[in-house]
């Protein structure tokens, strides 16, 4: 995959250092992964040092990161996250890569683009599926407690997500990718007995971590913010432009 390197050639200085630009181009990565370069360890440790300032709830700190380099047990995390894919999206998958193709093929319009976009995502979540061995770290967080029901799932995830994303923001500054994976999840026993995970312990998100090809990412098409915030009460569209509402 080095001969991927030169299909980007613009980069970006590192490291980034720029609020706005880390929070708008840390991407999931996945076929820009450099799956041939080596990460030093301190590197993704240091970016865990940061990751740690996030907020807990009640200040618990009950994560647990575990942080796995050995080919071995990268082999085997892989397998257990590749049979997951298998399972839940490869089938799937030739009507979703269906809208692949330049523009003029895939028919013009939004609905089309989102084809395009969708096919794009899922055609980088096969590559990973088939690759994620091959990363130089796979970064498993967990929250030290047990999945307590839908309704208190927030407190658990939610004490583990912040850092997660300051890991992501942190790599993304020095030249690293990563993403959120969580397909394995359906079945977090496979891990389990892999890692020796005990009882009570809850994975929230599995990681590679990878330099990136290339650093000239871009801020994603979002959907614009009136159209996902409401006023007051749920449904109730903003009205004007919010500058006059100051509080
Ligand atoms: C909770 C969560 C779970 C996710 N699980 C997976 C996953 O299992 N596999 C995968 O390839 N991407 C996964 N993703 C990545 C999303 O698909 C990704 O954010 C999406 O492609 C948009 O990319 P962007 O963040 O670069 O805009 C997950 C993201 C989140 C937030």
């Amino acid at each position: 995959m080095t001969g991927g390197a030169q299909r980007w050639s613009s980069d970006t200085p590192l490291p980034i250092t720029d609020f706005e630009t880390v929070l708008t181009t840390t991407r999931a990565v996945r076929r820009r992964l450099d799956l041939d370069r080596p990460v030093p360890r301190g590197e993704v440790l240091d970016c865990l040092r940061l990751a740690l300032q996030a907020p807990t709830g009640a200040d618990a700190e009950d994560w647990r990161f575990i942080l796995i380099g050995d080919p071995g047990v990268k082999l085997a995390v892989g397998d257990e996250y590749r049979r997951a894919f298998d399972r839940e999206v490869r089938p799937r998958l030739p009507g979703l890569l269906a809208g692949a193709g330049p523009a003029d093929a895939a028919g013009a319009g939004p609905e089309a683009a989102e084809r395009r976009r969708k096919a794009r995502v899922y055609g980088g979540a096969e590559y990973l599926a088939d690759n994620i061995h091959r990363v130089p770290w796979l970064v498993l967080a967990c929250a030290t407690r047990p999945y307590p029901g839908p309704h208190m799932a927030p407190s658990v995830f939610g004490s583990v997500f912040p850092a997660v994303w300051s890991f992501q923001l942190a790599l993304r500054s020095r030249g690293l990718g990563s993403l959120i994976t969580t397909l394995h999840l359906r079945r977090p026993e496979g891990l389990a007995a892999l890692l020796g995970i005990p009882a009570g312990v809850t994975q929230c998100a599995l990681l590679p971590v990878a330099y990136t090809l290339g650093t000239d990412f871009r801020p994603a098409a979002r959907r614009p913010v009136a159209d996902v915030v409401f006023a007051d009460v749920w449904g109730r569209p903003l009205d004007g432009t919010g500058e006059e509402d100051d509080r």
